[in-house]
């Protein structure tokens, strides 16, 4: 049986980079009031790309993907699988996936998103392995695209300043040698009330709060107790111990979540890639955006042993164990 083995990775960013001082600047006309060190001391932010009106989740995610088919080697045609994970989609139907597809010229292969918020990634990118590991696919393309910035609350500064627009993708190949070895997809809906963006569109209306609404502390704990167990659970499964682990590239929520996720596994903070400070919460984005910024900066190699780890709305959460 083949394995998934990641060959390449891509990002894209909205060119504009809104920093905290331009964003609490911005907020004070509206008489929210907030700071660059209340948000750096409490999240680590330090700034978030944000989407021009128009730019949609298939647009970021379709460059996203031709930047990963590129490193990667691998034209379009040769792609036999598309899923994307995305809480921010273009539309109710056609599937991001699908559109995505046609912009990329692929006709045929199945295409689907993949809707678990910030564990999108992890989520798709397990589908995809299982698709590979059972000779369904042979190259797919997996990507994380989110423009959150439409689903805020602009006068809600417990959440507003936490969240920015982007891509990721990666592309998996069927390889003989490893590859992802150990994945864990977890959920519990009973926490539904701490997290969740509840509007949706009838008879033609938004009926409902369309806008993300969060319980910060109740989803802190949560954070680190479920991905701490979730990691416990991946390494046993593709029995590896934690000191084997070369990169942690966890969702990029909160650097204090990241810090005690870090300690709590014995994990050096050295190992945990952080690009929390200038992309912010991109949801399903953040674990292709910075798998891709360690990939191209070097610090990732091939052959490292990476831990990638998503946690979010639903309740949902889980872990994906790849040798690069
Ligand atoms: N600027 C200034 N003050 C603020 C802001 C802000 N942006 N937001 C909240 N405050 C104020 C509050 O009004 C409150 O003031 P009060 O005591 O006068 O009412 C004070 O700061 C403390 O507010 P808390 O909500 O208790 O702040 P906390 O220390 O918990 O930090 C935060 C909030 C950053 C959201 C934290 O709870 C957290 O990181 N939680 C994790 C949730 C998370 O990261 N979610 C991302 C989405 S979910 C996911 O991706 C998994």
């Amino acid at each position: 049986m083949s394995y998934a083995r990641i060959i390449g990775s891509g990002s894209c960013l909205p060119p504009r980079a809104v920093s905290n001082d331009e964003l609490a600047a911005d907020l004070a006309k509206r008489d929210v009031e907030t700071s660059d060190e209340w948000i750096v001391e409490r999240t680590g932010i330090r700034q978030r790309h944000i989407a021009e009106a128009g730019t949609t989740s298939s647009k970021l995610a379709t460059e996203a993907a031709r930047i990963a088919l590129e490193d990667a080697g691998l034209a379009p045609q040769e792609v036999d699988l598309i899923i994307v994970a995305t809480s921010t989609p273009d539309y109710i139907f056609p599937s991001t996936a699908c559109l995505v597809q046609a912009n990329l010229g692929i006709k045929g292969c199945p295409a689907f998103d993949v809707q678990a918020v910030c564990s999108g990634f992890v989520y798709a990118l397990t589908t995809a392995n299982a698709f590979i590991r059972s000779g369904q696919a042979r190259n797919a393309l997996v990507i994380g695209a989110e423009v959150f910035s439409t689903i805020l609350d602009w006068n809600d500064r417990r959440t507003c300043v936490l969240f920015g627009d982007g891509a990721g993708a990666v592309v998996l190949k069927a390889s003989e040698q490893p590859g992802i070895i150990g994945a864990q997809l977890n959920a519990d809906g009973s926490h539904m009330g701490i997290l969740y963006a509840a509007g949706n569109v009838a008879s033609g209306q938004v009926v409902g709060d369309p806008f993300l609404r969060m319980d910060g502390q109740a989803v802190f704990k949560l954070a680190v107790n479920s991905l701490s167990q979730s990691a416990h659970q991946v390494c046993e499964q593709a029995g590896i111990s934690l000191d084997e682990i070369d990169w942690m590239v966890p969702h990029q929520a909160n650097v204090r979540i990241l810090n005690f996720l870090s300690r709590k596994l014995g994990i050096a903070p050295e190992k945990v890639i952080i690009t929390l400070d200038k992309h912010a919460n991109t949801s399903a984005a953040s674990v292709p955006l910075a798998l891709d910024a360690a990939r191209r900066d070097g610090r990732i190699k091939e052959g490292d042993l990476v831990l990638m780890q998503g946690v979010g709305g639903g309740f949902t959460w889980g872990s994906v164990l790849a040798r690069m």
